[in-house]
C-alpha cells in the first residue's frame, strides 16, 4: 500500500475522485493527509467526511513566500507520503520542494499541455479558438505545468461553450484521469525516461 497525501486549495472535487477510487479498492493506497493553503477550502470538509487528517498551512499567516514554503515543506515531510497529488492546488511550488519530492509529485491541469499552462486554462482555450481541449496529469518539475506527462484525456470545445460549460466537460474527464494516474503510480507502473512517461 502506497501512502498518498493530497494538496488542494478549494472545492476538492478531484480530491473526492481520489478518495472514492481508494475507497472502492481500485487504487492500492491509503490517503494519509490533506494539506491545504486555504482554511476555507471545501476540500477540508471532504477530508473530514472521509476521516482523513488535515494540515492547514495558511498562506496568509506567513510573512513571505519563503516562510510559507518552509512550513509547507515541513508538513509534507511529516506525513511521510510516497506520493503527493496536487488536486486543484493553486500555488506554484518552490524549487526546494519540487527537488525534494521529484518523481513523486503529480498535478492535474485542465488543458492539453503544453497548450494553455497556468491560470484560467479553460478561458485560454476558448479565447484561442481551440476545437479540442481536455486535461493533463503530469509529474511536477520546476516549471509551471511543464513536467513529464503521465496521461491526458480530451473533450470537444463546442460552438456555444462558455468558460463554465467547458470547465464542467473537462472536469468529468479530470475525475477519471487523476485516479487513473494515481493508480498507475501506486502499482509501480510509471517509468520516467526523460520527458516521456512510459506505462508498463
Ligand atoms: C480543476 O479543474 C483543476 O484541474 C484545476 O483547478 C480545478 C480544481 O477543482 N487546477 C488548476 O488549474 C491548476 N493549475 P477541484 O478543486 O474541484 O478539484
Amino acid at each position: 500500500m502506497k501512502r498518498i497525501a493530497v494538496l488542494a486549495s478549494g472545492r476538492g472535487s478531484n480530491f473526492q475522485a481520489v478518495i472514492d477510487a481508494v475507497g472502492a479498492g481500485s487504487v492500492p493506497a491509503v490517503i494519509v493527509r490533506l494539506i491545504t493553503d486555504n482554511p476555507n477550502a471545501f476540500a477540508i470538509e471532504r477530508a473530514c467526511n472521509a476521516g482523513i487528517p488535515v494540515t492547514v498551512v495558511d498562506f496568509d499567516r506567513f510573512p513571505d513566500r519563503t516562510a510559507y514554503e518552509a512550513a509547507l515543506l515541513e508538513a509534507m515531510r511529516e506525513c511521510g507520503a510516497d506520493l503527493f497529488v496536487l488536486a486543484g492546488y493553486m500555488r506554484i511550488l518552490g524549487a526546494r520542494i519540487v527537488r525534494e519530492f521529484s518523481g513523486r509529485m503529480m498535478n492535474i491541469h485542465p488543458a492539453l499541455l503544453p497548450a494553455f499552462a497556468g491560470l484560467h486554462a479553460q478561458r485560454q482555450a476558448l479565447e484561442y479558438g481551440a476545437k479540442v481541449s481536455g486535461c493533463t496529469v503530469h509529474l511536477v518539475d520546476e516549471g509551471v505545468d511543464t513536467g513529464p506527462i503521465i496521461l491526458q484525456r480530451c473533450v470537444p470545445v463546442l460552438e456555444d461553450d462558455d468558460e463554465e460549460t467547458l470547465a464542467d466537460r473537462i472536469l468529468v474527464e479530470e475525475h477519471k484521469a487523476l485516479p487513473e494516474a494515481v493508480r498507475l503510480f501506486c502499482e509501480g507502473r510509471l517509468v520516467v525516461e526523460g520527458r516521456r512517461v512510459r506505462i508498463r
